[in-house]
This record gives C-alpha cells, structure tokens and sequence, in this order.
C-alpha cells in the first residue's frame, strides 16, 4: 500500500497544530505561569519555543518528511539498518503510549465537565460545594475509569479511520470550533473587571518573581506543548509531499500553539482576578477555579459547558497524535493493517492507564506513593515528560546536528521552503542551543542539578 498522505496542506497545519495545543495549553500552561509570577515567565516561554522548540519542531519535520516513515523505522532510513540510532525511535514510541495512558485521564475529567456543566452543576452551589467537586471526582475511580475509557474510545476511533479520513478530517472540525470558542470567550474576558489586570500579570514582565527553577520550567513546558521529543511531529511530517515549506509549516504551528497559550491566559487571569481569587492556585486552576469563576457571572452556565468542550476538544487531537505514534510504529515496523495496529495498541495502552485513573481512589495504585514518593498518576508523568521527553529531545538534537548525513538534511530542509538560506542558522541551533538548553532542563528536572 502506498503510504498516507495529507489531503491539504492545511489539513496537515490543523492536524498538528491539534497535536500541540492540547491541556497544556489551556490547563497546564495558565497554571505554571500563575505559579511563576506571570510575565516574566511568559516572555522566558516565548523566548524557549523560538530558540528551542521551534528548531526541533523543523528537525523533526524534516526527518519524518525525508524517511517517509515513523520514528523507528526513520531512524533506521538515515542512520543505516543496523544503527542504535533506532533506540530513539523506539524510546518515542514508548513515551507516547505512557503519556497518553496518563493524557486519558485528564482528558476524561474535562468530558465529566462537560456532563456536570451541561446538567447545570453551578446552580444553588456556594464556592466551596463547586469547588470540592473536584476532589470528589478525583478520589471515585470508578468515574475516572469511565471517563477516561470514554475518552480512550474516541481516539482510538479517530485513529482507526486513518491518516485522512480520521486525523486529517477530525482535525479539520475540531480546531475551527476550538478557535470560535476561544475568541467567544476571549471577548467575554474583555468585558470583565479584572481584564487590564489579567492583561498585564501575562504580559507585564516582573522579573522579581522569576527563580532559575521556573526558567527551565518554561523550556521544559515550550517541548511538551510543541509535542516535541517523542516523534509526533516526525510521524504528522512523513506524511507530507515534498512541495510543503517545512520550515513556514513549522513556523506556523509553533505561532498557533503560542497564540492559544497566550489566550488561554487571557481567558483565565481577567476571571480570576476579577473575583480576588489568587493565580498561584496550582493544578486545580481550571477544574476548581473557574467553575466557581463562572458561577458569579451570568452567563456562566454557557461559558462553562464552552469551555469543557474546548478542552475536551484540545485534549482528543492531542491524544490521536499520542496515538497515531504508536499504530504507525506497528505499520512500518512490523507491516500491520491500520486496523490491527490501532486496535491491538489501543486496548494495551487504554488497559495501562488503569492504574492511573485508580490513581486518586486509594488502593495499590494510591499508597505506592508512600514508598515511591509520588502515586501511579504521578509517577508516570514524572517519568514521561521530566525524563523521557528532554532526552528523546536531546538525542533527535545531537543526531540531526551531527551525526545525520549532512546533505541530506540540507537537501531536505530547502526543499520547497523560501527560507533555504536559514538552514545555517538552524543547523547551529539544533547544534549546540538546544542540546545545552535540554541537558541543563534534564539535570533540573530530575534533581541532578539544584538551582
Ligand atoms: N502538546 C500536547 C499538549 O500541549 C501534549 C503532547 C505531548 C501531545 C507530546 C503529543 C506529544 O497538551
């Protein structure tokens, strides 16, 4: 069979800009910049996804779109069959089916949103009953589990249906919608109290309040949301034609991701400000915060279910992308139809998940945090995004920078782009920028180097 193609080039825009922008953007990244004072740590952000993310973003591009194949199969392409470059195809792999056993579960909590917010859940609640909502969700593992194997389903149908009838056409649906409801609820901000308030913490840099730690924080947050280090955006490129400017089409979608970030922030900080709640609250910023938030205003009924769905609606393109790594691993690799290697992988990475979505409930999979430190939940996504990701970024970095057939990569990197002369520029960033960058992130992130 042929491989898969794109039907447009804007179908690929949308499907990978649907990768990026995920909860990471609209649950995690408002939260960390809250907790990291704001501006200062949006500009450091802003600096990483130019300096860091945006060059692997191209790297991983221009390998998918030369090999034609997914990671492990690519990394054997151009650095010889036998080479141990493969072992950083495989590692993607592995890091997108632990991640998005994890991604699952989050993802189901923003769908039970929706349910809640759609049966009028703000109605006769005071603050605390709304907010405690949360903590009574995150401890019944049976609803986890529901939601998270709903959520799980949905993905892996996407996928099942393939490069273009599935991601591509999927894509095509939910990112329109997600814009239109972004702007419906960024406009809605306009009008709140605390707007020049919210405006000016996400973009009024205080560098008072910036430590060492939340520097590296934002370049480890710049690789996650760009769905850099494990092959997603390598896989999403070898299904691209050789007329598409890899370094405009990248270009783009780091523009996009930012662009929802950044209005994320502005969605949540005039919210929060306005009814004197504090932007340092944590995780529990966009599940315990903001409902209370849209209980006070009206209007607030349809605002939350607006902004459920558009969570929802992030997380599933994000998780087919998850997905999508792992069935086109068992494509080329192993010569699978779609089906069987969606289907096969699907239900072992929905199965690994469990203990996750138990995470909360007590149980094995709770108490393992008296001995590990941190429980099931916990544990993987420390594993996956502190670890795997910077190294997987690492390892693409290095090898793209000095070890793959030069030309080649020139060759490819120009190929129906106007930026050729960029390519020196690029190279030297993927060189050196990005692997020191990404070492010193790593050492943090696992407690090697304390700051
Ligand atoms: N970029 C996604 C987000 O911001 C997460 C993700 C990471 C998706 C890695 C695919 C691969 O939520």
């Amino acid at each position: 069979m042929p491989r898969a193609q794109w039907a447009s080039r804007m179908g690929f825009v949308l499907a990978a800009a649907g990768s990026a922008i995920g909860l990471g953007n609209i649950w995690k990244f408002p939260y960390i910049s809250g907790m990291n004072g704001g501006g200062a740590f949006v500009l450091i952000y802003l600096v990483a996804i130019a300096l860091v993310g945006f060059p692997i973003m191209v790297a991983e591009l221009v390998i998918g779109r030369n090999a034609q194949a997914s990671p492990v199969v690519a990394f054997g392409k151009l650095a010889g069959a036998g080479s141990n470059w493969k072992m950083v195809g495989w590692l993607g792999v592995l890091t997108g089916f632990i991640i998005l056993s994890y991604y699952g579960v989050v993802a189901g909590w923003s769908l039970n949103y929706v349910l809640m917010s759609v049966c009028d859940f703000l109605a006769d609640k005071s603050p605390e009953q709304i907010s405690s909502l949360f903590d009574k969700l995150y401890v019944a593992g049976d609803m986890n589990l529901f939601w998270y194997a709903l959520f799980m389903l949905l993905t892996i149908g996407i996928v099942f249906g393939g490069v273009q009838k599935g991601i591509e056409r999927w894509a095509k649906i939910l990112m329109p919608m997600l814009f239109i409801i972004m702007l419906v609820l960024v406009v809605r901000a306009i009008f709140m109290p605390g707007f020049v308030r919210g405006v000016s913490f996400v973009f009024a840099p205080n560098f008072d309040k910036l430590t060492a730690g939340g520097v590296l924080e934002a370049v480890g947050h710049a690789f996650f949301t760009l769905s850099l280090g494990m092959g997603a955006m390598l896989t999403y490129g070898s299904y691209l034609g050789k007329k598409t400017d890899l370094v405009k089409a990248g270009a783009t979608v780091c523009a996009l991701d930012t662009l929802i970030a950044l209005m994320s922030c502005l969605i949540i900080f005039p919210v929060v400000f306005s009814f004197g709640f504090e932007p340092n609250q944590g995780p529990g910023l966009v599940f315990k915060t903001i409902p209370v938030v849209f209980s006070q205003i009206t209007g607030g009924e349809l605002l939350a279910i607006l902004f459920f769905l558009l969570l929802a609606f992030a997380a599933l393109t994000s998780a087919i992308s998850l997905l999508e790594v792992v069935t086109s691993h068992f494509i080329d690799s192993l010569g699978w139809s779609r089906k069987k290697a969606t289907l096969i992988p699907g239900a072992l990475i929905l199965v690994f998940g469990i203990p996750s979505a138990l995470a909360g409930s007590g149980g094995i999979f709770d108490s393992w945090k008296n001995i590990i430190g941190k429980n099931f939940f916990d544990t993987v996504d420390y594993l996956a995004t502190n670890w795997m990701l910077p190294l997987g970024g690492i390892l693409i970095a290095v090898f793209i920078g000095w070890f793959a057939p030069l030309e080649k990569i020139k060759e490819e990197f120009q190929e129906g782009s106007k930026f050729k002369t960029l390519f020196v520029t690029w190279l030297w960033a993927v060189r050196i920028i990005v692997p020191i960058a990404m070492i010193i992130v790593l050492l943090y992130k696992v407690r090697i180097l304390k700051i």
